[in-house]
């Protein structure tokens, strides 16, 4: 029965427990004396937990970090990512443990496709809002999606602008997820930079406890070059460092007057925290994701179907056949068919 009572608040009145104290309780559930009987006023004092407990808000019982779970995920759920995983797991740490940051973090995660982006994100957001990705506190902007038309480009920065001070505004540890960045005008770009910077306040509003996540492709190839390098020289991923894909990285992503994100002075500025590279993925991680996909549907991982969906898969360079062309994309739909 309470249970119920609780669900069924409306979202203002739940908006506004979400962000009060229990003193402002009282007025507010005087103010709906008429719909709300005298025995829900009590029961909103003494269980206001319960409400919290339903409802998504902006508090620690909805955002909270786990610094072992997130590094648990990925080093056992993203495959193949040794540069990535580290660098994630001591910028996010670093970050939420930190109770009064200088700036919002920023991550720019760079590579090939299918190589584990938004996969990566999506371990993030598990690891900070109990919700993940789909908490509203997590917003995921797509180029072609959210800003299609080059024409409408001065509506789409405002709008955008407005959105992040909004979103931020109800709550300070937002994240924001700006996917194929690549595709973004730059225009868009500028206008963000200022909610990236290292000012105590935007407009009244403080923008440093929000994380930016920009995806992209961008640099891909020259990841992609480091690590057919060091294959070639029978060495093992697992000894590229970041200072070995860091210089091209940075080289070719300047040089790249298609990609958005670098006519900006957003690298100028250092306003980006930490470049995050993704490698291209091998024959023995797209069967790492099959079996992974199989455990994902409540299956026991079968090793014969995981290796007939690897071999399936194109890979490059066409000699050597060392890198899956769309890493482990599609295969969440496509080991099906291999049962
Ligand atoms: N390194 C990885 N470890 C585990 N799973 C992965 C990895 N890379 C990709 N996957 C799987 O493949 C799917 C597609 O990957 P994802 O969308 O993260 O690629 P992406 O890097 O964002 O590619 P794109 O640049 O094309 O957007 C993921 O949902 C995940 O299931
Ligand atoms: C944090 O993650 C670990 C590993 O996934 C899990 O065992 C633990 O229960 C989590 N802690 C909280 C508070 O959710
Ligand atoms: C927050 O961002 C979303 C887009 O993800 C937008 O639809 C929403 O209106 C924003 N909220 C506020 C309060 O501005
Ligand atoms: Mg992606």
């Amino acid at each position: 029965m309470r249970r119920r009572a609780a669900l069924s608040l409306p979202p203002s009145l739940l908006l506004l427990l979400c962000s009060a104290s229990s003193a402002a309780i009282e007025p507010i559930s005087t103010s709906i004396a008429v719909g709300m009987a005298a025995a829900l006023t009590g029961f909103l004092a003494s269980y206001q937990n319960i409400i919290y407990y339903f409802h998504e808000c902006c508090r620690p019982e909805w955002i909270a970090f786990n610094r072992t779970g997130l590094q648990e995920d990925l080093s056992t759920r993203l495959f193949g990512q040794h540069l990535a995983s580290h660098i994630i797991a001591k910028a996010v740490s670093g970050f939420m443990n930190n109770a009064n940051p200088k700036k919002p973090l920023v991550l720019s995660l760079h590579g090939w496709t299918g190589t584990g982006k938004n996969f990566a994100s999506a371990l993030i957001a598990e690891s900070i809002y109990k919700e993940g990705m789909d908490s509203q506190f997590v917003h995921v902007f797509t180029a072609e999606l959210h800003f299609p038309h080059a024409g409408q480009m001065d509506a789409y920065k405002t709008q955008l602008q407005q959105w992040i001070k909004g979103n931020v505004s109800s709550c300070d540890r937002s994240m924001f997820i700006f996917d194929e960045m690549d595709k973004m005008h730059p225009g868009l770009i500028d206008s963000i930079k200022p909610y990236l910077d290292y000012y105590d306040k935007v407009d009244g509003v403080s923008y440093r406890k929000a994380i930016f996540i920009f995806l992209s492709n961008a640099g891909g190839e020259s990841i992609v070059q480091t690590t057919l390098d060091f294959w070639k020289a029978g060495r093992s991923r697992e000894e590229i460092e970041l200072k070995d894909v860091e210089t091209s990285l940075a080289l070719s992503v300047f040089n790249n007057k298609r990609s958005g994100l670098w006519h900006t002075s957003l690298i100028d500025k250092n306003l980006v925290d930490f470049f995050v590279p993704f490698l291209p993925l091998e024959y023995k991680h797209v069967v790492q994701c099959a079996m992974a996909a199989m455990s994902a549907q409540g299956l026991e991982p079968d090793a014969a179907v995981a290796d007939k969906v690897a071999a399936d898969l194109l890979y490059f360079p066409k000699a050597e056949r060392v890198f899956s062309v769309k890493g482990c994309k599609t295969i969440d739909s496509k080991w099906e068919y291999y049962v």
